[in-house]
């Protein structure tokens, strides 16, 4: 975990952005709920991610600014937990969680097996910009491992041959039925920390 900045408290009355961008109005109402603590980043980073779909700079160094903390801090955050995204994601995103839970249950094979069969190494999107590959550490649920998030449906007990036919069915505009996975409820990703 990053070290904690220095707090500052103080409610400021700050100017929108000055492109006029709608959904930087959604930004505004988060930080205005929350008073522009500076607690409040990671909740702001998910309002911000939530609108615009990534992390762009312009609009980490908007945060940033409005919350008066370090660029270098936010980045630093923004980079830490692995559902922040800092680039475009694709259409669909796969993320495959490598904890140790994980991998020893073949979770580097799954990352594998997408990766030969949709061309992508993890970490980056297929330039047709319909898939994206990610990693994690550790989603918290590794009684379920392998575990892996799929267009934001958590996916338990994968294994290589299950995850790229269900990624093959939503790719092709179909949830795959079948498989060795269970589906499980989704968990409060914002809740769950990368170890
Ligand atoms: S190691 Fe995968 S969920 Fe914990």
């Amino acid at each position: 975990m990053p070290p904690t900045p220095t707090k500052e408290r103080t409610p400021r009355a700050e100017k929108g952005h000055p492109s006029g961008d709608p959904r930087f109005q959604l930004i505004d109402r988060t930080l205005k709920r929350l008073q522009y603590q500076q607690d409040a980043l990671i909740e702001v980073l998910h309002t911000a991610q939530e609108a615009f779909g990534f992390l762009a700079e312009d609009l980490l160094i908007y945060i940033a600014r409005q919350l008066k903390l370090p660029l270098s801090w936010v980045y630093g955050v923004a980079t830490f937990y692995h559902f922040f995204s800092l680039k475009p994601q694709g259409e669909h995103n796969c993320i495959v969680c490598m904890g140790t839970a994980c991998y020893v249950k073949r979770a580097a094979e799954i990352v594998a097996a997408l990766q030969a069969e949709f061309g992508v190494e993890a970490g980056h999107t297929t330039p047709d910009g319909k898939f994206t590959l990610l990693t994690a550490r550790c989603l918290g649920s590794c009684g379920l491992a392998p575990v892996l998030v799929l267009d934001g449906e958590v996916l338990a007990r994968e294994t290589p041959e299950s995850t790229v036919s269900k990624v093959r069915a939503r790719l092709a505009g179909a949830a795959a039925t079948n498989g060795h996975g269970a589906s499980v409820a989704q968990p409060a990703l914002q809740e769950v920390e990368a170890v």
